[in-house]
């Protein structure tokens, strides 16, 4: 299985910051964001790698990352010019992926949670999607999944009025059919390729799975979530409330 980070866009939530780089650049915590994505990968044994990037910044990544050898991966790179959305941006791992199945992850998520199990039971499936779901306390802000009897029925895009709290985190396993799904899609009312629509391809066709995470999640997007995020990874190598009381 090969892995595909999604590293593009403009990060406009969080200018000024992303005004002069690459908001997957950006610090959390020890390291530079797209650390946690990468390492997320190669730890779930996913080490061939393509970084989707795109904006002034992108020849940045070359330079921190080279080939991967210091994470331990083999990693190839490919420009997303403008701003097109997530499946746009998949789009331009037809070449790489070369039929094989692949494992997608959003470059400004951190999930405490190994990828292994969800990984293994994708394995496990003949065809079609796995998404990682995980509770969350303001699902109007993400891609919600409806669930009954066990099985998602609709995924939709930021609901004004979720029909659950189970968010669509940013990490997706994809068969080889995901390519044909994306040159389906049309622009939605924020003028992107929506993964959302993706998924619920799959879902009409009745091959899409979920894994649900125990594990702390987070998106790092908005001034709130990177902050978020800086504190779990913090917390999670033993820093704790560092301004006391
Ligand atoms: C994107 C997806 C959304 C998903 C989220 C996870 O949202 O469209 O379905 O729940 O990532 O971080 P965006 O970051 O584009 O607002």
């Amino acid at each position: 299985m090969k892995g595909v980070i999604l590293a593009g866009g403009i990060g406009s939530r969080l200018h000024p910051l992303t005004k002069i780089t690459n908001k997957h650049l950006l610090p959390v915590f020890d390291r530079p964001m797209i650390y946690y994505p990468l390492q997320m990968l190669a730890a779930a044994g996913i080490r061939e790698i393509l970084i989707v990037t795109g904006g002034n910044s992108a020849g940045d990544f070359l330079r921190l990352l080279e080939n991967g050898e210091e994470v331990g991966c083999s990693i190839r790179y490919a420009y997303q010019r403008g701003e097109g959305g997530i499946a746009d941006a998949l789009r331009l791992a037809r070449d790489f992926a070369e039929g094989d199945r692949i494992c997608v992850v959003l470059g400004d998520n951190i999930f405490q949670d190994s990828l292994l199990p969800a990984r293994q039971a994708f394995e496990n499936q003949s065809r079609g999607a796995r998404l990682l779901l995980k509770e969350v306390s303001d699902p109007e802000r993400f891609g919600v999944a409806e669930i009954h009897g066990g099985r998602i029925v609709g995924i939709v895009e930021k609901p004004a009025r979720p029909a659950s709290r189970l968010a669509v985190t940013g990490a997706y396993f994809y068969d080889e059919t995901v390519f044909e799904k994306i040159a389906r899609c049309r622009p939605s009312h924020r003028n992107e390729l929506e993964i959302t629509d993706v998924n619920n391809m799959y879902l009409a066709e009745n091959h899409l799975e979920f894994s649900i995470l125990e594990g702390w999640w987070t998106d790092a997007g908005t001034f709130d979530s990177l902050l978020r995020a800086q504190q779990f990874v913090a917390r999670s190598r033993g820093v704790h409330d560092i301004l006391g009381s």
